[in-house]
Formats: structure tokens, sequence, C-alpha cells
């Protein structure tokens, strides 16, 4: 399926969100009011980080939008198809949170499988199969049965079945979960290129450092509202509280000092007028991970 922008759908969003809300009635009928009013727009070609603590609604969110549940209020759509229709479920790459397979099948029969129920032609099946396993990794594994793998192992078909029919829209419940450290550069990699592509991916993550590398934006959950959303190089930019600076003088002494954002010329001109020279300046962040926890820690008190 191509990412195809026509004049006709030139203005509508890849995922678009409205109002939803969801309320689980659990054991004694104890109410647990999973989502409250989120509403949120994800644009074409946009890698959107779902960020927030356990039990704060992100994988509600992901379920209501694949169609495995029904929101209690409010609806969403993906590439202007609402989330009830078949349609909006074939444009759809769907990684659930902890995935889960037919174990006696091979990576290979079970990405085949996956690929037919997508009516995918067989050549194109058969290319595409080899390249998404080889893609993961999973190559040489790829005849042996799905219960002899380890958990990265299996979180790698999981991201292979995602890829393999080439929809538009890529909905990942935390997709580097259970990954080492090169199988999380990977995912990042594919992230990344199919961004270039022009996909749109929606992935929820704790992992502050994902996001802060692939995401364009990030939205902040708590307690199943969606308190926050930002660009994320506008985060690290508004984010510098203060300068490091290391200047030099004749003699070879060197200074080195962190000042506020705010008194950064003043400890200029200083220097200069003590005949030192600045060699080197460093922005000091708040970091994407001090305005998760600020945001957090706000929420939980207000609760
Ligand atoms: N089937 C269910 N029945 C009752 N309550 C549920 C059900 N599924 C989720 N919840 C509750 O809804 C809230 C949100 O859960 P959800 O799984 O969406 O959180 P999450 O952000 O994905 O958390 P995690 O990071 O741990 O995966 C939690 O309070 C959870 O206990
Ligand atoms: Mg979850």
């Amino acid at each position: 399926m191509e990412a195809l922008i026509t004049r006709e759908n030139a203005g509508i969003p890849a995922i678009g969100i409205e109002q939803m809300s969801k309320t689980y009635i659990g054991k004694k009928r104890v109410r647990v009011e999973a989502l409250q009013n989120v509403s949120l727009t994800v644009g074409r070609g946009e890698v959107f980080g779902f960020l927030g603590p356990n039990g704060a609604g992100k994988s509600t969110t992901i379920k209501c939008l694949v169609g495995l549940m029904r929101p209690t209020k409010g609806d969403a759509t993906i590439m202007g198809e609402g989330i009830s229709s078949l349609a909006s479920r074939r444009n759809i790459g769907y990684l659930p949170e902890n995935p889960s397979f037919y174990d006696y099948l091979s990576a290979e029969e079970y990405i085949r499988f996956v690929g037919s129920v997508f009516q995918m032609p067989a050549e194109q099946l058969v290319s595409k199969c080899e390249e998404v396993l080889k893609l993961l990794e999973l190559w040489d594994a790829r005849k042996r049965p799905i219960r002899s793998y380890s958990k990265g192992m299996v979180q790698r078909v999981g991201l292979a079945q995602v890829l393999i029919h080439d929809p538009d829209v890529y909905i990942l419940d935390e997709p580097m979960s259970g990954l080492d450290p090169l199988g999380r550069a990977l995912v990042k990699d594919i992230i990344g290129d199919l961004k270039k592509r022009g996909k749109t991916v929606f992935f929820s993550t704790h992992i502050i450092d994902d996001v802060e590398k692939v995401c364009d934006r990030v939205g902040i959950i708590s307690g199943g509202v969606l308190k926050s959303v930002e660009r994320v190089d506008r985060i690290l930019e508004q984010g510098v509280t203060g300068y490091t600076i290391t200047a030099q003088n004749g003699k070879g002494e060197i200074r080195t000092f962190t000042v506020e954002r705010d008194d950064l010329s003043g400890n200029l001109a200083t220097l200069t007028a003590d005949g030192f020279t600045v060699s080197l300046i460093e922005p000091v962040r708040k970091n994407l991970e001090r305005f998760f926890l600020d945001i957090v820690q706000e929420s939980r008190k207000s609760e």
C-alpha cells in the first residue's frame, strides 16, 4: 500500500482522536477511568512518542485505535477512516504490548500467514517476507518454531509482522521492550526509515531516550489524561537553563564555571576584561526526562 496523498485526502490527519474516554468496569463493578477526554492529532509522516508511567492509559488508547476495544465515549480516525471500520485496520501495522503468536509456526510461516491475511500477492509476499526477516535478523532462525525463540526474538517477530504489508500507519505498543541495545538501535533505524518513506509512526514507551532520538513530537499521558503535547526539538531548546563556560588566559590558566541562562553576556564581558579567551560554551539543559518527570509528578500531586 502506498502513502498516496491526493488533493482529496491532503488535509486528513494520519490519526485523529476526538474526546476519547474509556471506562473499565472491573471486579465488584469497580470503575476505572482509564482514559478521559483525550484529543490528539498526528500528522502524516510524523513520528509521535506516547510517554507515560505504568497504568497511564497508553495501551488502552492504542487498543481503541486499532479496533480491539471500543471507547466508552468519543471517536478516532486512521487516515480519515473511523476506527470501527475495516478500512482503518487495513492501513495499520500494530505491535501489541506482549506479542504472542501461534508458536508452533516458524517465523517464516507466521509472517507469510499475516501477509496472506492482508491479501498480498504470492510473489510479493515471498520477497517481502525475506526482506523483513533479514532486516530483523531472524533469517537464520526462520524455520524454527517460534516457541524456541528468546523473548527478544519474539519481539522481533512482532515487528516483522508489522512491516510485512507495508501499511501507512504504524501503531506500536512499546516496540523497544525486551530488546538488547543492538535491537533497540535497529528499531530506531527502522522508525527513521519509515519516516523517510512518509509513513506515520505512533509508539508508546517509558524510555525517554528513545523519544528524544526518533520522535518529532511527544505526548505525555498520566492518570488517563493527556497532560502535554510538544515538539521534541522545542522541549530541548526551551530546556536550556544555563551555560558552562571554559576560558583560558595567556598564562595557561583555565577557568570553567556554570552560569544562569540570563547571566551569560555579563560573564563573557568580565572574562574578556580579565584577559581570558573563551574556548567553549556548552548549554546546560533541562532534558526530556526532567520535562516528563515534572509533568507526571505535578499531575500526581493534583490527583
Ligand atoms: N481490562 C481491564 N479491566 C480493568 N482495568 C483495566 C483493564 N485494562 C487496563 N485497565 C486499567 O486501566 C488503566 C490504564 O491501563 P493501560 O494498560 O492502558 O496503561 P499503560 O499506560 O499501558 O501502562 P503500562 O506502561 O504498564 O503498560 C490502569 O489503571 C489499568 O489497571
Ligand atoms: Mg501498556
